[in-house]
């Protein structure tokens, strides 16, 4: 038997950009300023990725839908010394939940070898379908969501008034909301953030056990990176909200009828994915500021190992506003915090 030996695992090296993108943005939670939440997030997350011994390209960034700031598709990053990678970035996925002190926002990244990830271009929504790995191969976007219940409670022995259904809180998914109650499985509403809703969804103990519904098409992709290390399922179609995204799909070549399972949306082996909360959720808990410093919780994974590591991290301010500015140090020279972590972590 030929083995390659253990190596470097990038997804360890992720948990530093993610976290200092969730400090940065925690700073600005409930103060009701989005764009400010965003910006922080991204100048902490573009100065961390400076800094990682990769040669990447923006495969996924974010901004199409709405402007906002961004780390943009085609952007170079790391310092160019070393494999080369497509990223997926989402620096606040829930940069309104952030905003207005709502729950379960993260700091996203995800690297996968060069070319392997899936690019939407300019089509911001896909529709969705996630679950966990028993249920992985029950599930198809063509089929009815009443067949995707029975055959999702069938696979993992529950019964489909037992099932907990995560959508996205919107008009264009009033029909998935409807098809979910005739069903008589139970839903799970959110304001925002589906990645974080997809990896519960596969996530075991999550409590969640399927995500339905059309969101974002990076937060596919993104989230596409994790369910493949967690052994999950996710299909997905683009969604073209009117004829002029319809005609762009035809001129970019994008097949609007491509049922895109997990290898579609990231091919290959070499793929690592880390999250780190910025308010509290399910998932992970949020940045969590004692005297001196901040507590982060980022959970890191790579497809080869299927390695799942939940890290919790104490930061010193007074030491590291020595070094840089971008965790937004509010209180610099206090003395140090108690080393213990405070409370309860989630998602163990
Ligand atoms: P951002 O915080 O990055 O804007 O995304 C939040 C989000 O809820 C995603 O999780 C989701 O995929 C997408 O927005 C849905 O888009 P929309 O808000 O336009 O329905």
């Amino acid at each position: 038997m030929s083995l390659i030996g253990p190596d470097r695992n990038l997804a360890m090296e992720l948990a530093r950009v993610t976290e200092a993108a969730a400090l940065a943005a925690a700073r600005w939670q409930g103060r009701g300023d989005k764009e400010a939440v965003d910006q922080a997030a991204v100048d902490a997350m573009r100065a961390m990725l400076a800094t990682l011994d990769i040669d990447g390209v923006v495969v996924i960034g974010e901004g199409e839908k709405d402007a906002a700031p961004m780390l943009a598709n085609g952007e170079r990053i790391g310092n160019g010394r070393g494999p080369l990678v497509d990223v997926a970035v989402d620096p606040v996925d829930g940069t309104r939940l952030t905003a207005e002190g709502g729950p379960g926002a993260l700091a996203v990244l995800a690297l996968a070898e060069r070319g392997s990830m899936y690019a939407p271009g300019r089509l911001v929504y896909m529709d969705k379908i996630a679950v966990g790995e028993q249920g992985a191969g029950s599930v198809d976007l063509d089929a009815p969501v009443e067949e995707n219940l029975r055959r999702v409670a069938r696979a993992t022995e529950k019964a489909v008034d037992d099932l907990t259904v995560i959508i996205l809180d919107r008009p264009r998914n009033r029909p998935h909301i409807e098809a979910v109650r005739r069903a008589g499985a139970r839903i799970r509403l959110i304001r925002d953030g589906d990645i974080s809703a997809a990896i519960a969804a596969a996530a075991e103990g999550s409590g969640i056990d399927i995500l339905l519904g059309i969101g974002g098409s990076p937060e596919a992709v993104t989230a596409a990176c994790a369910l493949k290390c967690l052994g999950g399922a996710m299909q997905c179609r683009l969604w073209p909200r009117d004829d002029a995204e319809r005609a762009y799909a035809a001129e970019a070549g994008l097949d609007l009828d491509q049922t895109l399972t997990l290898d579609d949306l990231v091919r290959g082996e070499a793929v690592f994915f880390a999250a780190t909360g910025v308010t509290p959720g399910e998932l992970l808990d949020g940045v969590r500021y004692a005297s001196g410093g901040a507590w982060t919780h980022t959970v890191v994974m790579r497809y080869r190992t299927g390695t799942v590591r939940y890290i919790t991290a104490h930061h010193r301010f007074d030491r590291l506003s020595r070094i840089t500015d971008i965790y937004g140090a509010g209180t610099v020279g206090a003395p140090p915090p108690p080393l213990e972590p405070p409370g309860r972590r989630t998602g163990r």
